[in-house]
């Protein structure tokens, strides 16, 4: 359609731009020609290129959960194996504490979706609360600084798939929350929470979910910041280096480009 510019070409242009500014590095300077990766390349997806062991990705728990995420279908070629993997990891680790899950930015609900069997969810009697407009982005809350630094791309790139999500979540204790943080979040009834997942691309609903969830994080529980490393959401690191000085926490940065905050 005319005014629209299709994904596929967005994506490529994105690649095309990337190659300009790295290939003398690719190809003058790389690790990849100095023998840093010690051996065959295990995992080479999603910004991350290593040798490093990545049996989990066939681990049978992990694969099936991982299979199940695939399944929701966010886009062809889903290869997010270790993003996946961080959050069923943690998923299991923080189940044993009080509160509830929450998942603000959840699209077909892969993370979810794998979380849900990875850790056995209906043995935990808990509530997953997951929160989207289910349509993309809202342009509004995007500051131009994030529009100039490539968030703009995101636009239009999201389907409709609040009736998916319901469907894939209807046999668990989860409430399908539909409408543009930060307005829903009174919508969310969880008092307690242990688990808390933040992936809305941009800034302004990030801050104010985590804000307005702080308080009930309890203490050990985790929250995930997917995006916090990768160079186009830069705006969002800034913004929560600052939330976690004014809380008075360390954020992990990951290789995967997630940023991990346990709440104290
Ligand atoms: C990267 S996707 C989330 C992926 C998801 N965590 C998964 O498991 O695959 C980002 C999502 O954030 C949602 N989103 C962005 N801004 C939002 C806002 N202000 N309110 C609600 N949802 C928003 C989009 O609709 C999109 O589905």
């Amino acid at each position: 359609m005319k005014g629209i510019v299709p994904q596929s070409l967005k994506l490529f242009r994105i690649r095309i731009k990337w190659f300009i500014k790295n290939y003398r590095t690719i190809f003058y300077n790389s690790e990849l020609f100095t023998h840093e990766l010690n051996g065959r390349a295990t995992y080479k997806t999603d910004g991350l290129i290593t040798s490093n062991n990545s049996d989990f990705i066939n681990e049978p728990r992990f694969a099936k959960a991982y299979h199940l995420a695939k399944q929701t279908n966010p886009w062809n070629n889903f290869t997010l194996q270790w993003r996946v993997y961080i959050v069923c990891w943690l998923a299991d680790y923080v189940k044993k504490l009080e509160g509830d899950f929450v998942e603000c930015g959840v699209n077909t609900g892969a993370y979810s979706r794998a979380i849900i069997d990875y850790i056995n969810f209906p043995a935990t009697n808990k509530k997953f609360y997951l929160l989207d407009t289910f349509s993309g982005l809202v342009e509004d809350l995007v500051s131009d600084k994030e529009k100039s630094a490539g968030i703009n791309n995101y636009f239009g790139s999201y389907k409709d798939v609040y009736q998916q999500v319901k469907e894939t979540f209807s046999a668990f204790n989860v409430e399908v929350i539909k409408g543009a943080v930060p307005d829903t979040l009174p919508l969310c009834k969880a008092e307690k929470i242990c688990y808390l997942s933040i992936d809305m691309n941009c800034v302004e609903p990030e801050i104010a979910a985590t804000e307005y969830f702080w308080d009930k994080v309890v203490s050990g529980g985790v929250i995930i910041l997917d995006d916090y490393g990768f160079p186009v959401h830069i705006n969002q690191k800034d913004a929560f280096d600052k939330f976690a000085k004014e809380k008075k926490v360390e954020i992990l940065c990951l290789p995967t480009g997630q940023g991990i905050i346990f709440k104290p």
